[in-house]
Protein backbone atom coordinates (compact mmCIF):
# COMPACT_ATOMS: atom_id res chain seq x y z
CA UNK A 1 0.00 0.00 0.00
CA UNK A 2 1.47 3.59 -0.85
CA UNK A 3 1.18 5.77 2.34
CA UNK A 4 -1.38 7.88 1.71
CA UNK A 5 -3.56 4.41 1.65
CA UNK A 6 -1.63 3.19 4.59
CA UNK A 7 -2.47 6.00 7.01
CA UNK A 8 -6.45 5.29 5.78
CA UNK A 9 -6.22 1.43 6.10
CA UNK A 10 -3.31 0.58 7.87
CA UNK A 11 -2.67 -1.56 11.38
CA UNK A 12 -6.38 -3.31 11.41
CA UNK A 13 -8.73 -1.52 9.59
CA UNK A 14 -12.43 -2.03 10.68
CA UNK A 15 -13.99 -3.65 12.84
CA UNK A 16 -14.28 -7.67 12.59
CA UNK A 17 -16.97 -7.89 15.24
CA UNK A 18 -19.47 -5.52 13.07
CA UNK A 19 -18.00 -4.60 9.67
CA UNK A 20 -18.14 -1.15 11.16
CA UNK A 21 -15.63 0.65 8.85
CA UNK A 22 -13.87 2.66 12.32
CA UNK A 23 -12.68 0.47 15.14
CA UNK A 24 -14.79 1.16 17.83
CA UNK A 25 -13.97 2.58 20.89
CA UNK A 26 -14.13 -0.69 23.42
CA UNK A 27 -14.34 1.27 26.70
CA UNK A 28 -14.05 -1.57 29.11
CA UNK A 29 -11.75 -2.33 31.60
CA UNK A 30 -12.28 -6.32 31.50
CA UNK A 31 -13.63 -9.21 29.44
CA UNK A 32 -15.44 -11.61 30.07
CA UNK A 33 -13.59 -15.19 30.77
CA UNK A 34 -15.39 -18.28 29.73
CA UNK A 35 -13.76 -20.75 31.89
CA UNK A 36 -10.95 -20.40 34.14
CA UNK A 37 -7.70 -19.74 31.55
CA UNK A 38 -10.50 -19.28 28.89
CA UNK A 39 -11.08 -16.29 27.49
CA UNK A 40 -10.48 -14.42 23.43
CA UNK A 41 -7.20 -13.13 23.79
CA UNK A 42 -8.13 -9.76 25.56
CA UNK A 43 -8.09 -10.02 29.42
CA UNK A 44 -7.36 -6.83 31.17
CA UNK A 45 -7.10 -3.26 29.50
CA UNK A 46 -3.66 -2.29 30.73
CA UNK A 47 -2.19 -5.53 29.01
CA UNK A 48 -4.44 -4.75 26.24
CA UNK A 49 -7.38 -3.19 24.19
CA UNK A 50 -8.84 -3.76 20.90
CA UNK A 51 -8.95 0.19 20.35
CA UNK A 52 -5.57 0.91 21.41
CA UNK A 53 -4.59 -2.46 19.80
CA UNK A 54 -5.84 -1.16 16.33
CA UNK A 55 -3.73 2.32 16.99
CA UNK A 56 -0.19 0.17 17.92
CA UNK A 57 -0.41 -1.69 14.74
CA UNK A 58 -0.79 1.37 12.73
CA UNK A 59 2.09 3.60 14.46
CA UNK A 60 3.94 0.12 13.65
CA UNK A 61 2.66 -0.21 9.94
CA UNK A 62 3.63 3.78 9.13
CA UNK A 63 6.93 3.83 10.79
CA UNK A 64 8.37 0.47 8.98
CA UNK A 65 8.75 -1.31 12.57
CA UNK A 66 7.08 -4.75 13.76
CA UNK A 67 5.14 -3.69 17.27
CA UNK A 68 3.89 -0.49 18.35
CA UNK A 69 3.19 0.43 21.71
CA UNK A 70 0.27 3.24 22.64
CA UNK A 71 0.94 5.18 26.06
CA UNK A 72 -0.88 8.16 27.78
CA UNK A 73 1.76 10.99 27.00
CA UNK A 74 4.54 11.17 25.16
CA UNK A 75 6.88 11.30 28.15
CA UNK A 76 4.79 8.13 28.69
CA UNK A 77 6.43 6.43 25.80
CA UNK A 78 10.28 8.12 26.56
CA UNK A 79 10.34 6.70 30.27
CA UNK A 80 8.98 3.35 28.88
CA UNK A 81 11.80 3.14 26.41
CA UNK A 82 14.52 4.06 29.17
CA UNK A 83 13.29 1.68 31.45
CA UNK A 84 14.92 -0.71 28.85
CA UNK A 85 18.31 0.52 30.61
CA UNK A 86 19.69 -0.70 33.99
CA UNK A 87 21.98 1.34 36.54
CA UNK A 88 25.39 2.13 35.15
CA UNK A 89 24.36 2.58 31.21
CA UNK A 90 24.43 5.51 30.08
CA UNK A 91 22.40 7.49 26.95
CA UNK A 92 23.93 10.22 24.63
CA UNK A 93 21.24 12.46 24.12
CA UNK A 94 20.80 15.53 21.54
CA UNK A 95 21.99 18.59 22.56
CA UNK A 96 18.82 20.22 22.03
CA UNK A 97 16.18 17.48 23.01
CA UNK A 98 12.99 18.71 24.16
CA UNK A 99 13.20 20.00 28.01
CA UNK A 100 11.03 17.03 29.28
CA UNK A 101 13.48 14.59 27.65
CA UNK A 102 16.52 15.90 29.29
CA UNK A 103 14.57 16.66 32.86
CA UNK A 104 13.35 12.64 32.77
CA UNK A 105 16.86 11.79 32.52
CA UNK A 106 18.28 14.48 35.45
CA UNK A 107 15.53 14.15 37.79
CA UNK A 108 14.13 10.51 37.67
CA UNK A 109 16.71 7.93 35.80
CA UNK A 110 19.89 9.66 37.45
CA UNK A 111 18.68 8.85 40.41
CA UNK A 112 18.54 5.10 39.38
CA UNK A 113 21.87 5.08 38.55
CA UNK A 114 21.16 5.61 34.49
CA UNK A 115 23.36 7.96 33.39
CA UNK A 116 23.03 10.50 30.32
CA UNK A 117 25.51 13.29 28.19
CA UNK A 118 24.69 15.66 25.75
CA UNK A 119 26.09 14.65 22.62
CA UNK A 120 26.19 17.14 19.27
CA UNK A 121 24.52 14.13 17.33
CA UNK A 122 24.70 16.17 14.26
CA UNK A 123 28.64 15.89 13.94
CA UNK A 124 28.61 12.11 13.76
CA UNK A 125 32.67 12.00 14.41
CA UNK A 126 32.27 13.73 17.78
CA UNK A 127 29.50 11.33 18.70
CA UNK A 128 31.84 8.33 17.91
CA UNK A 129 34.25 10.49 20.29
CA UNK A 130 31.71 10.84 23.35
CA UNK A 131 30.46 7.01 23.38
CA UNK A 132 32.29 6.23 26.04
CA UNK A 133 31.93 2.56 28.08
CA UNK A 134 28.67 2.69 29.69
CA UNK A 135 26.97 3.90 27.11
CA UNK A 136 24.18 1.82 25.67
CA UNK A 137 21.95 4.27 23.16
CA UNK A 138 21.77 7.41 21.54
CA UNK A 139 18.46 9.20 22.20
CA UNK A 140 17.96 11.68 18.73
CA UNK A 141 15.62 14.10 17.50
CA UNK A 142 15.99 15.57 14.36
CA UNK A 143 15.16 18.14 13.04
CA UNK A 144 15.59 18.85 17.05
CA UNK A 145 13.24 21.23 19.56
CA UNK A 146 13.67 23.86 19.40
CA UNK A 147 16.57 24.73 17.05
CA UNK A 148 15.79 22.31 14.09
CA UNK A 149 19.07 20.71 14.49
CA UNK A 150 19.19 18.43 11.80
CA UNK A 151 21.13 14.52 12.60
CA UNK A 152 22.30 12.36 10.08
CA UNK A 153 20.45 9.03 11.07
CA UNK A 154 21.73 6.72 9.11
CA UNK A 155 25.10 8.17 10.00
CA UNK A 156 24.84 7.95 13.30
CA UNK A 157 22.87 4.91 13.02
CA UNK A 158 25.93 3.06 11.19
CA UNK A 159 27.94 4.44 14.05
CA UNK A 160 25.71 2.95 16.78
CA UNK A 161 25.64 -0.14 15.88
CA UNK A 162 29.16 -0.23 14.93
CA UNK A 163 29.68 0.26 18.67
CA UNK A 164 26.90 -1.94 19.87
CA UNK A 165 24.33 0.81 21.03
CA UNK A 166 20.81 1.27 20.07
CA UNK A 167 19.37 3.96 18.30
CA UNK A 168 16.09 5.89 19.63
CA UNK A 169 14.70 8.32 17.35
CA UNK A 170 11.99 10.51 18.88
CA UNK A 171 10.42 11.54 15.82
CA UNK A 172 7.20 14.38 17.33
CA UNK A 173 8.83 16.67 14.54
CA UNK A 174 8.51 14.56 11.42
CA UNK A 175 6.13 11.99 11.77
CA UNK A 176 6.18 8.82 9.29
CA UNK A 177 4.72 10.85 6.47
CA UNK A 178 7.85 12.86 6.19
CA UNK A 179 10.64 10.67 7.82
CA UNK A 180 10.96 6.41 8.72
CA UNK A 181 14.14 6.79 11.14
CA UNK A 182 13.27 2.51 10.97
CA UNK A 183 14.20 2.46 7.15
CA UNK A 184 17.28 4.49 7.97
CA UNK A 185 18.89 1.67 10.62
CA UNK A 186 17.22 3.52 14.24
CA UNK A 187 16.06 0.43 16.39
CA UNK A 188 13.15 2.62 18.50
CA UNK A 189 10.93 5.41 17.09
CA UNK A 190 8.83 7.29 19.75
CA UNK A 191 6.97 10.08 19.15
CA UNK A 192 4.55 12.43 21.26
CA UNK A 193 1.99 11.75 19.45
CA UNK A 194 -0.02 14.96 20.92
CA UNK A 195 1.45 16.73 18.59
CA UNK A 196 1.03 16.00 14.54
CA UNK A 197 -0.47 12.79 14.57
CA UNK A 198 -3.22 13.55 16.74
CA UNK A 199 -3.09 16.87 14.79
CA UNK A 200 -5.92 18.79 16.84
CA UNK A 201 -4.60 19.69 19.92
CA UNK A 202 -7.53 17.36 21.75
CA UNK A 203 -5.36 14.89 23.25
CA UNK A 204 -2.13 13.85 25.36
CA UNK A 205 -0.57 10.66 23.90
CA UNK A 206 2.72 9.10 23.38
CA UNK A 207 3.78 6.03 20.58
CA UNK A 208 6.79 3.68 20.57
CA UNK A 209 7.67 1.48 17.75
CA UNK A 210 10.59 -1.11 17.33
CA UNK A 211 11.34 -3.91 14.61
CA UNK A 212 13.17 -6.17 17.05
CA UNK A 213 11.68 -9.18 18.67
CA UNK A 214 13.18 -8.93 21.42
CA UNK A 215 13.01 -5.15 22.27
CA UNK A 216 8.97 -5.60 21.29
CA UNK A 217 8.74 -8.61 24.05
CA UNK A 218 10.76 -6.43 26.68
CA UNK A 219 8.50 -2.73 25.82
CA UNK A 220 5.45 -5.15 26.17
CA UNK A 221 6.53 -5.77 29.38
CA UNK A 222 7.30 -2.85 30.91
CA UNK A 223 4.01 -1.31 29.21
CA UNK A 224 2.12 -3.39 30.93
CA UNK A 225 3.89 -3.86 34.16
CA UNK A 226 4.02 0.05 34.61
CA UNK A 227 0.51 0.94 33.49
CA UNK A 228 1.32 4.18 31.27
CA UNK A 229 -1.01 3.49 28.48
CA UNK A 230 -3.38 5.17 26.43
CA UNK A 231 -7.48 4.90 26.88
CA UNK A 232 -10.01 3.74 24.62
CA UNK A 233 -11.36 7.44 23.63
CA UNK A 234 -7.98 8.62 23.30
CA UNK A 235 -6.82 6.09 20.73
CA UNK A 236 -9.69 5.99 18.82
CA UNK A 237 -9.25 10.18 18.11
CA UNK A 238 -5.92 9.26 17.31
CA UNK A 239 -6.39 6.47 15.22
CA UNK A 240 -8.86 9.05 13.67
CA UNK A 241 -6.12 12.04 13.41
CA UNK A 242 -3.95 9.63 11.68
CA UNK A 243 -6.06 9.41 8.57
CA UNK A 244 -5.66 12.52 7.63
CA UNK A 245 -2.05 13.29 8.23
CA UNK A 246 -1.33 13.65 5.07
CA UNK A 247 -2.92 16.22 4.21
CA UNK A 248 -2.27 17.98 6.90
CA UNK A 249 1.42 17.84 7.20
CA UNK A 250 1.17 18.52 3.22
CA UNK A 251 -0.60 22.15 3.75
CA UNK A 252 1.68 22.89 7.50
CA UNK A 253 4.73 22.46 5.02
CA UNK A 254 3.88 24.54 2.18
CA UNK A 255 2.45 27.35 4.96
CA UNK A 256 5.53 26.69 6.79
CA UNK A 257 7.46 27.19 3.88
CA UNK A 258 5.86 30.45 2.56
CA UNK A 259 6.31 31.67 6.67
CA UNK A 260 9.70 31.03 6.74
CA UNK A 261 10.76 32.57 3.95
CA UNK A 262 8.72 36.05 4.90
CA UNK A 263 10.79 35.86 7.97
CA UNK A 264 14.29 35.47 6.74
CA UNK A 265 13.28 38.21 4.09
CA UNK A 266 12.62 41.29 7.19
CA UNK A 267 14.38 42.96 8.49
CA UNK A 268 13.70 42.98 11.84
CA UNK A 269 14.14 39.45 11.80
CA UNK A 270 18.10 38.54 12.78
CA UNK A 271 17.98 34.44 12.32
CA UNK A 272 15.65 32.29 11.16
CA UNK A 273 16.23 28.06 12.07
CA UNK A 274 14.31 26.25 9.55
CA UNK A 275 15.87 22.96 7.70
CA UNK A 276 13.35 24.23 4.60
CA UNK A 277 15.60 27.29 3.61
CA UNK A 278 18.59 26.59 1.52
CA UNK A 279 21.18 27.85 3.55
CA UNK A 280 20.08 26.18 6.76
CA UNK A 281 23.32 23.95 7.45
CA UNK A 282 21.26 20.95 8.18
CA UNK A 283 19.29 21.17 4.73
CA UNK A 284 21.00 18.78 2.70
CA UNK A 285 21.17 16.09 5.03
CA UNK A 286 17.53 16.82 5.51
CA UNK A 287 16.17 16.48 2.01
CA UNK A 288 18.45 13.71 2.16
CA UNK A 289 16.59 11.42 5.34
CA UNK A 290 13.03 13.48 4.88
CA UNK A 291 10.58 14.86 2.21
CA UNK A 292 10.91 18.27 3.15
CA UNK A 293 12.07 20.65 6.10
CA UNK A 294 8.41 19.97 8.05
CA UNK A 295 6.28 23.04 9.90
CA UNK A 296 8.62 24.12 12.89
CA UNK A 297 10.28 27.27 12.52
CA UNK A 298 12.55 29.13 15.17
CA UNK A 299 13.48 32.52 15.05
CA UNK A 300 14.91 35.43 17.19
CA UNK A 301 14.04 39.25 16.54
CA UNK A 302 16.46 41.51 15.49
CA UNK A 303 18.39 43.97 18.61
CA UNK A 304 16.39 46.53 19.50
CA UNK A 305 12.81 44.07 19.40
CA UNK A 306 10.80 43.15 22.57
CA UNK A 307 9.63 39.97 22.38
CA UNK A 308 7.51 40.27 25.36
CA UNK A 309 5.34 42.96 23.42
CA UNK A 310 5.91 40.19 19.90
CA UNK A 311 3.93 37.69 22.28
CA UNK A 312 1.63 40.11 23.45
CA UNK A 313 0.71 41.78 19.75
CA UNK A 314 -0.47 38.40 18.46
CA UNK A 315 -4.25 38.43 17.97
CA UNK A 316 -4.66 34.81 15.31
CA UNK A 317 -1.42 32.70 16.28
CA UNK A 318 -1.99 31.72 20.40
CA UNK A 319 0.81 32.01 22.56
CA UNK A 320 0.66 28.07 24.16
CA UNK A 321 2.66 24.83 24.74
CA UNK A 322 3.00 22.49 22.05
CA UNK A 323 2.76 21.84 18.25
CA UNK A 324 1.60 20.21 15.26
CA UNK A 325 -2.42 21.28 15.76
CA UNK A 326 -4.32 22.80 12.81
CA UNK A 327 -3.86 26.17 14.70
CA UNK A 328 -0.84 27.88 14.35
CA UNK A 329 1.06 28.29 17.95
CA UNK A 330 3.76 29.87 19.19
CA UNK A 331 5.84 29.32 21.78
CA UNK A 332 9.04 31.12 23.85
CA UNK A 333 11.43 27.41 24.76
CA UNK A 334 13.43 29.35 27.15
CA UNK A 335 10.64 29.83 29.77
CA UNK A 336 8.02 27.49 28.50
CA UNK A 337 9.42 23.85 26.31
CA UNK A 338 12.73 24.35 27.59
CA UNK A 339 12.33 25.36 31.40
CA UNK A 340 13.41 22.36 32.73
CA UNK A 341 16.69 22.91 31.39
CA UNK A 342 19.33 24.80 33.58
CA UNK A 343 19.67 28.16 32.16
CA UNK A 344 23.11 28.04 31.42
CA UNK A 345 22.97 24.49 29.68
CA UNK A 346 20.29 26.14 27.65
CA UNK A 347 22.68 28.93 26.61
CA UNK A 348 25.60 26.90 25.89
CA UNK A 349 23.04 24.90 23.70
CA UNK A 350 21.94 28.27 21.86
CA UNK A 351 18.11 28.36 23.39
CA UNK A 352 18.65 32.32 23.62
CA UNK A 353 15.90 34.11 26.02
CA UNK A 354 14.94 35.33 22.64
CA UNK A 355 14.12 32.50 20.53
CA UNK A 356 11.02 32.43 18.90
CA UNK A 357 9.05 28.64 17.94
CA UNK A 358 6.47 28.83 15.53
CA UNK A 359 4.61 26.24 14.86
CA UNK A 360 2.64 26.68 11.29
CA UNK A 361 -0.55 25.76 11.45
CA UNK A 362 -3.18 25.41 8.22
CA UNK A 363 -4.77 28.23 8.37
CA UNK A 364 -4.41 29.92 5.49
CA UNK A 365 -0.51 31.19 4.99
CA UNK A 366 -1.52 35.48 4.40
CA UNK A 367 -3.35 34.94 7.84
CA UNK A 368 -0.71 33.89 9.78
CA UNK A 369 1.75 36.43 7.80
CA UNK A 370 -0.62 39.41 8.88
CA UNK A 371 -0.80 38.76 12.16
CA UNK A 372 2.86 37.38 12.84
CA UNK A 373 4.28 40.69 11.01
CA UNK A 374 1.52 42.60 12.69
CA UNK A 375 3.37 41.89 15.93
CA UNK A 376 7.10 41.84 14.58
CA UNK A 377 5.95 45.86 13.92
CA UNK A 378 4.41 46.44 17.47
CA UNK A 379 7.27 44.45 19.51
C1 LIG B 1 9.98 16.34 20.53
C2 LIG B 1 9.13 16.03 21.71
N1 LIG B 1 9.24 14.83 22.31
C3 LIG B 1 8.49 14.50 23.38
C4 LIG B 1 7.59 15.39 23.93
C5 LIG B 1 6.77 14.99 25.12
O1 LIG B 1 5.49 14.63 24.73
P1 LIG B 1 4.16 14.79 25.63
O2 LIG B 1 3.99 16.24 25.90
O3 LIG B 1 3.10 14.18 24.78
O4 LIG B 1 4.41 14.02 26.89
C6 LIG B 1 7.42 16.64 23.33
C7 LIG B 1 6.46 17.60 23.91
O5 LIG B 1 6.44 18.76 23.56
C8 LIG B 1 8.23 16.97 22.21
O6 LIG B 1 8.12 18.18 21.60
Amino acid sequence: MKESTLLIHGGIDGDAATDAVNVPIYQTSTYRQRALGENTGWEYSRTGNPTRAALEALIADLEGGTRGFAFGSGMAAITAVLSLFRTGDKVLISKNVYGGTFRVLDKVFKSFGLGYALADTDDVSALDVAITSGVKAVLVESPANPLLTVTDLAAVTFVAKRRGLLTIVDNTFMTPYLQRPITLGADIVVHSATKYLGGHSDLVAGLAVTNHPEIAERLAFIQNATGGVLGPFDSFLLVRGIKTLGVRMDRHVANAEAIAARLAAHPDVSRVWYPGLKDFPGHAVQFKQAKNGGAMISFELADGKDHRAFFRALRLVALAESLGGVESLVCHPASMTHASIPKETREKVGITDRLIRLSVGIEDADDIWSDVENAIRKA
